[in-house]
């Protein structure tokens, strides 16, 4: 007779991927994974929203070939792997969703009570690529909360290395065993671990950083272009911090700073005025054309 005991059961690997947003991150993720040999789905809230989202990975991928680092029959073939569409219901059977709707408390608890319901597969890890919105409560509202934790890229996700995993309380250690193998071994990206508290650990340290640019900037004390020279001359930089805010979008800013602000009552997380009165006025930086620099 030979050896009875049952083998651990492991979970299957992760083919199939559902992204929710097809913004600048929600893109960028969909093209690492598809780029990586998984099939996605990409679900937005409008038509147009979805030709969007796949132009963006469209024009990313061909930045990529014409600086050779893939090949024009690799791009088609990476666009035959994803699907863009307005159905959630596309995501029921994915082994893994990366949620990247908008930096919103209510658009993210929506969803994730939605798509809590709808995916089928037991074992389906459902995932949010939020910077500060507490994963306790995404997983509580999704009735699955042990296969519920934030997976968060950064931007340019096909370009950046780090991943920050950010179990919950309630999160399963099988579910974050699961992402770090995930992360590692099919993206090929690096895992940092981080506590389910707002910003994690980068935005943690980013944002009042930029938060206190805008504030210098606001204050008069020097041109936007030299708050940035400043930084990139002065320390190394790769970009000054008016810069960076622009391209990572100043409502994503305001948004992390509020809910940063929230759960420290730490002033320096609070968005400054000016910050507030850019963002009203639509000039949310590089992906609206205007920022703290026109593109
Ligand atoms: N911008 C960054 O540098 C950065 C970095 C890391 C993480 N994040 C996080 O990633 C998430 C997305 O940020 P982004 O910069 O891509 O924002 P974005 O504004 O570029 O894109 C958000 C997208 O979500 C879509 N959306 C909104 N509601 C939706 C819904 N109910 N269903 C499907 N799609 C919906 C919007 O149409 C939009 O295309 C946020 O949680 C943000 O905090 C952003």
């Amino acid at each position: 007779m030979g050896d009875t005991t049952p083998a651990t059961p492991t979970a299957p690997e992760i083919a199939t991927v559902g992204v929710v947003g097809g913004g600048l991150m929600g893109s960028g993720i969909t093209e690492v994974a598809a780029r990586a040999g998984l099939d996605a789905v990409v679900v937005e809230v409008t038509q147009d929203a979805a030709e969007a989202a796949e132009k963006r990975v469209r024009d990313s991928l061909a930045k990529a070939e014409s600086r050779g680092k893939i090949t024009g029959q690799e791009v088609n073939e990476v666009m035959e792997r994803i699907r863009f569409t307005t159905d959630l219901g596309l995501l029921a059977d994915r082994d893994l969703v990366v949620e990247a709707a908008s930096e919103r408390e209510d658009i993210k608890l929506a969803l994730f009570e939605r798509i809590g319901a709808i995916l089928e597969k037991d074992d389906a890890v459902l995932t949010s690529n939020t910077s500060s919105i507490p994963i306790v409560k995404l997983g509580a509202i999704s009735g699955r909360a042990d296969r519920v934790m934030g997976v968060h890229f950064f931007n340019p996700a096909p370009v950046m290395q780090l991943v920050e995993l950010i179990p919950s309380l309630t999160t399963s250690e099988a579910t974050l065993e699961r992402m770090q193998t995930f992360v590692t071994k099919a993206l090929g990206k690096q895992p940092i671990e981080a506590t389910d508290r707002a910003g994690f650990v980068v935005n943690s340290l980013l944002v009042p950083y930029l938060l206190s640019a805008i504030r210098m900037y606001e204050a008069g004390y020097a041109s936007a272009k030299d708050i940035d020279r400043g930084m990139v001359l002065g320390c190394g930089h790769p970009m000054g911090p008016l810069a960076l805010s622009d391209l990572i979008g100043l409502d994503t800013i305001r948004a992390i700073g509020i809910s940063m602000y929230d759960e420290f009552k730490e002033p320096l997380y609070s968005p400054p005025p000016l910050l507030d009165r850019m963002v009203d006025a639509g000039l949310l930086g590089k992906k609206s054309g205007h920022g703290f620099y026109a593109y």
